[in-house]
C-alpha cells in the first residue's frame, strides 16, 4: 500500500520543497564563508528536517529559521532518549520506564510529537473532505488547477487503499507519519554529513563534482531539475561511496526464516542475525583498500561483476528501504546546491570523526569545515 506513494510523479513535486530548503541552506552557510572552521551538521539536519516535515506532512515548520520551535526539540530529546534507553536495560521495563526522570521526559515528548501529527492528519482530513465536496458541487476543475496543491505522503496515505479497496485507519496512517518523520530526516542528513567530510577531504573529487555542475549549469542560478540530476553522474558515485564508507543505517537485523550455512558453519532458521553493512562494505575483495574514497568504484564498468549484496546501505529484499530514491534524490539536490556555490575544505582527519552507531551512524565530534565561495553567478 505504501509504495506507490513514492512513485516518480511524486518525486518530482517533492524536487521543488529540496530546492526550496537547499537554497535557505546556502542562505545561512554564507555568514561562513572565508571564516574560521566550523561545525556544519546541525545545518544539515534542520535542512533536513524541513524537506521531510513538508514532504510527509506538507507543513512547513521552517526548522531551518527557528531550531527552537517546539516541535523540533521534541524530535531531537526523543532521538537522545531513546538511545540512552537502548544503553540501560534498566529504563527497559514499561512500567518502570515512567518513574525516572528520561521515562517522564520521553512521554512528554511523545506527546508533543504525537499532537503535532493528530493536528496535520486532522486538517488534511478536512481539506480532503472538503475538495470532495466542492468536486461534488461541480466545481470547474479550472478552478482547482489554478491553484496548484502541493501533494505530500500523508495525502496518499489519505487516499491509500489495500487490494480489497480498504483504507489505512487513522492510527495506521499517524504511525506511518511518525515513521516517515524519523526514517526520512536522520538517515538522509547523516548520509550528506558524511559525503561532505569526504569530497571536502577529497579535494580531486570535489573538483571532478565541480566541473560536472559547471557542465550542466554553466553560470545559471535556476533550480535543479529532474533531468539535471540525472546528469550529475559523479556526483551520484560519490554519494554512494560515501554511504559504503559510512552507511548511515550501520547494521540491520532479522531473524532467518530458513537455515543457512555461513563458511561451512550451520545457522539454524529462527536465529536473529544482525547484518553489519558498515564491516560488509570494507570487503578487500569486492572494494580494495576499501579505507580509501573513490567514487570511480560505483562507475558502471568498475562495479559489473560485484555481488548485488556486497553493497546494502538500504538494506535488500523485501523490507528494504521504502524510501532510497527519495533519499538519493535529496542528497543529490543539497549537496549540488551547496557545491554550485561554495569550495568545501576540511582539516579534520579520519581519526578525529569519531563515528558512533547508534540509531544512525553519525559523526561525535561534529563535521568541522572551511568554506570559500565558488562564483558569484548563483549566489
Ligand atoms: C540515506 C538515507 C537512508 C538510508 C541509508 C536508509 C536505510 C534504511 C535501511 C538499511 C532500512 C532497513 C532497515 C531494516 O531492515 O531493519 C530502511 C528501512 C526503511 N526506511 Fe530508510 N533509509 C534512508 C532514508 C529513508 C527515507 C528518506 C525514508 C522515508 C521518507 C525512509 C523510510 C524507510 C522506511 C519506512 C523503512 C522501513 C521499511 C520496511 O520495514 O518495510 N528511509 N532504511
Amino acid at each position: 500500500m505504501l509504495t506507490p506513494t513514492f512513485h516518480f510523479t511524486i518525486l518530482e513535486d517533492f524536487l521543488e520543497v529540496m530546492n526550496e530548503q537547499a537554497n535557505i541552506l546556502v542562505q545561512k552557510l554564507e555568514k561562513h564563508v572565508d571564516k574560521e572552521p566550523f561545525d556544519c551538521t546541525l545545518y544539515i539536519t534542520l535542512c533536513a528536517l524541513d524537506v521531510i516535515c513538508e514532504t510527509a506532512m506538507g507543513k512547513n515548520i521552517g526548522a531551518q529559521h527557528n531550531k527552537d520551535s517546539e516541535y523540533v526539540r521534541a524530535v531531537y530529546r526523543m532521538s537522545v532518549l531513546i538511545q540512552q534507553r537502548q544503553k540501560s536495560p534498566w529504563l527497559w521495563p514499561d512500567l518502570l520506564y515512567p518513574m525516572f526522570q528520561e521515562g517522564r521526559e520521553h512521554y512528554r515528548s511523545l506527546k508533543i510529537l504525537h499532537s503535532f501529527t493528530d493536528n496535520v492528519i486532522a486538517e488534511k482530513a478536512q481539506e480532503l473532505k472538503n475538495q470532495e465536496q466542492h468536486r461534488s458541487n461541480a466545481v470547474s476543475n479550472s478552478e482547482q488547477s489554478r491553484h496548484k496543491v502541493r501533494r505530500a505522503f500523508l495525502d496518499m496515505l489519505l487516499n491509500a487503499t489495500d487490494d480489497d479497496g480498504k483504507k489505512l485507519g487513522y492510527l495506521d496512517i499517524r504511525e506511518e507519519v511518525d515513521t516517515f518523520m524519523f526514517e526520512g530526516h536522520d538517515t538522509t542528513a547523516a548520509a550528506m554529513k558524511w559525503c561532505i567530510y569526504l569530497l571536502a577531504s577529497h579535494p580531486e573529487a570535489q573538483r571532478k563534482v565541480h566541473n560536472e555542475l559547471d557542465e550542466v549549469f554553466g553560470d545559471s542560478d535556476r533550480n535543479i531539475t529532474m533531468d539535471d540530476l540525472k546528469q550529475l553522474r559523479y556526483l551520484d558515485c560519490a554519494i554512494k561511496e560515501a554511504l559504503r564508507l559510512f552507511p548511515s543505517v550501520p547494521f540491520f537485523g532479522r531473524t532467518l526464516s530458513e537455515e543457512c550455512y555461513i563458511r561451512g558453519f550451520r545457522i539454524p532458521k529462527g536465529t536473529d542475525v544482525i547484518i553489519g553493512s558498515f564491516a560488509l562494505h570494507r570487503d578487500h575483495v569486492a572494494f580494495p583498500e576499501p579505507e580509501e574514497f573513490r567514487p570511480e568504484r560505483f562507475f558502471t564498468e568498475n562495479a559489473a561483476g560485484r555481488h548485488p549484496y556486497a553493497y546494502v546501505p538500504f538494506s535488500a529484499g523485501p523490507r528494504n528501504c521504502i524510501g532510497q530514491r527519495f533519499a538519493k534524490m535529496e542528497e543529490m539536490a543539497i549537496l549540488a546546491t551547496i557545491l554550485r556555490h561554495f569550495f568545501i575544505e576540511s582539516t579534520q582527519l579520519r581519526d578525529q570523526l569519531f563515528p558512533v552507531g547508534e540509531l544512525i551512524l553519525r559523526p561525535n565530534k561534529g563535521i568541522w569545515i572551511q568554506l570559500k565561495r565558488r562564483s558569484t553567478s548563483c549566489s
